[in-house]
This record gives structure tokens, C-alpha cells and sequence, in this order.
């Protein structure tokens, strides 16, 4: 999966964690391959820091704008949030490490799909910026 300017809200931080986020489906890819525990967990703490850092930093700009579609945007947030720490619990009970790789496919493709349709969304809060 790859990239694509159309996806860019044109704020930089956020672009370059977005363009992160893609680059994982080829992470996982390669975990995939070496089934190796380590780099599951890598891709899970890349995860956590997602959607504590990262989260936060849209969350903030959207305040900043008092933008009406941030109490919506908020609550996908926090379902994200819970599904990874749904994952880490499993990955840290030794649940089957095809079943958390299974998850986290499954979770960075609604990653992608909240890029495409709801940041795009803060895209215009970005011009209006004073950084
Ligand atoms: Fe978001």
C-alpha cells in the first residue's frame, strides 16, 4: 500500500505519521514472513505511540480551530485506541501470534480508511494555521 499526495491534510507532522502508517503494511509483511515475536511487538508499540502522540496532535489542531467535527473525530480515536490495547493485551497473554497479526491487518486497514475519509477532513484547518 502505498502513499499518495491526495492524502496529505498538508500539515507536515501529520503527513510524515500518516506515510508511517502505510510503510507498516510492509512491516507487517516482513513479520509476517520471519513470524517473529519481536517485530509483532515493535509494530504494536509503533502502534500505541500512534494513537497517544499522533491522535493528539490532530485532536489539538481541530481544538484550536473549534471545529465542529471534532467530537465525531475524537470518538473514532478512542475506538482505535481501545481495539490497540485490546491487541497488546493478546500479544502480552500469548494469544496465537497469527491471530494478533490477523488483528493488526485488520486494524491498519481502518487505520487507512480514517486517513482517506475523516482527516482529510481537517485538511482545510491546516491553511488557517499560525505555526
Ligand atoms: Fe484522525
Amino acid at each position: 500500500m502505498n502513499w499518495q499526495e491526495q492524502f496529505s491534510v498538508g500539515h507536515t507532522d501529520i503527513d510524515n505519521h500518516h506515510e508511517e502508517l502505510f510503510q507498516l503494511v510492509s512491516a507487517l509483511d516482513l513479520a509476517i514472513q520471519k513470524g517473529e515475536e519481536d517485530a509483532v511487538d515493535d509494530i504494536i508499540n509503533f502502534l500505541e505511540h500512534y494513537v497517544t502522540e499522533h491522535f493528539e496532535e490532530e485532536e489539538e489542531l481541530m481544538l484550536s480551530h473549534n471545529f465542529v467535527g471534532y467530537a465525531t473525530h475524537k470518538a473514532e480515536h478512542e475506538k482505535f485506541k481501545y481495539l490497540v490495547s485490546d491487541i497488546r493485551t493478546n500479544f502480552n497473554d500469548n494469544t496465537s501470534l497469527t491471530h494478533i497479526i490477523f488483528s493488526i491487518r485488520r486494524l491498519i486497514d481502518t487505520l487507512v480508511h480514517h486517513i482517506q475519509t475523516i482527516d482529510i477532513a481537517i485538511a482545510p484547518l491546516v491553511g488557517e494555521s499560525h505555526e
